[in-house]
């Protein structure tokens, strides 16, 4: 009892400490997201901006499809109060093929000079979404995805917390999947395991690497999530009912996951609610991956 009044009174009047519910808020914060032009990055962007977040850059292949994923989250947010907290929402689109660093450099370098500054950075980008069987496989389409999962992952990060360790720190959040613990069945993409997998391991290393210098990197790993824009959904479970089915039996909280479902966790690791967590991962799957 003495003890925790002490440090109360040490801490003195002026000094307030955040709450739990500030540490959760993305206010105040500049955040980028990759791959947001559609799916889960895109519904990323939104749950950014229900959070208080107003400065937001999205960043996808083509410029026109990252300025309408903008203009319509923009849109989206007119008249539903959240753009009345005081700034109103700043959200820019730019093309940007993240599989080549150079246009990586030259893309932060122009979010930088419009925000000036960058606080976290989450990185959904998913490029090759096919199946073949290993023995099949097309080389040029192995590295093509390589290109952008895991390159482009490294690359973007690696841009990110260029910004985040010359400025005080950061958060940076890569999307794995359970596909890099598991082999999930029944569709054959082996180096989309693989790709993943090395994104984990990725992520820890880095995570170890930057720590002293207050820039976070963490891994969220999610089942399969239903999204009506999202492709690798979308490939996969509307066309596939007996797959839809298969996966929901073996979830066991019998279901698929919805876009919203893993939100909450994507906000968890990139604001100060996770202050302390780096090179972790959290699962969002109903289960799928414990049976
Ligand atoms: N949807 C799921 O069920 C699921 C499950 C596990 C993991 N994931 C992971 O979540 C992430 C997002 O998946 P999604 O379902 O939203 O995919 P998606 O295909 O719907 O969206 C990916 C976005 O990345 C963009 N992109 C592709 N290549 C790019 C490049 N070279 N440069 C810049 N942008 C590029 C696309 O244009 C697209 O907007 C991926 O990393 C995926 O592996 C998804």
């Amino acid at each position: 009892m003495f003890r925790i009044q002490s440090r109360l009174m040490s801490s003195g009047p002026s000094v307030r400490r955040q709450t739990l519910l500030e540490r959760f808020s993305m206010k105040g914060k500049v955040c980028l997201v990759t791959g947001a032009a559609q799916g889960l990055g895109y519904e990323f962007c939104r749950a950014f901006i229900e959070t208080g977040c107003t400065r937001l850059a999205i960043l996808d292949l083509k410029d026109e499809a990252a300025q309408r994923a903008a203009r319509e989250i923009k849109e989206s947010y007119k008249n539903t109060g959240i753009e009345s907290t005081g700034e109103g929402l700043d959200i820019v689109g730019f093309g940007c093929n993240v599989a080549s660093e150079a246009l990586v450099r030259q893309t932060f370098e122009k979010v930088l000079s419009h925000f000036g500054h960058l606080d976290a950075a989450f990185i959904s980008t998913l490029g090759v979404v096919e199946n073949y069987p290993a023995l099949d496989y097309p080389n040029d389409r192995i590295r093509r995805l390589f290109d952008v999962n895991f390159y482009g992952a490294f690359y973007t990060a690696r841009e990110a917390a260029r910004h985040m360790v010359a400025n005080g720190g950061g958060s940076i959040v890569l999307i794995s999947s359970m596909s890099a613990d598991i082999v999930n069945i029944p569709q054959p993409q082996a180096p989309y395991n693989a790709s993943k997998a090395a994104l984990k391991h990725l992520a820890a290393s880095l995570a170890v690497e930057w720590a002293s210098k207050n820039v976070r990197v963490n891994t969220l790993r999610f089942a399969v999530i239903r999204s009506f824009l999202s492709r690798s959904s979308r490939s996969l479970i509307e066309q596939d009912h007996e797959i839809n089915r298969t996966w929901k039996s073996m979830t066991p909280m019998g279901r698929l996951g919805e876009p919203d479902d893993i939100s909450g966790a994507a906000i968890f690791l990139c604001s100060d609610a996770s202050r302390f967590i780096t090179g972790g991962e959290i699962v969002v799957d109903g289960g799928y991956c414990l049976t």
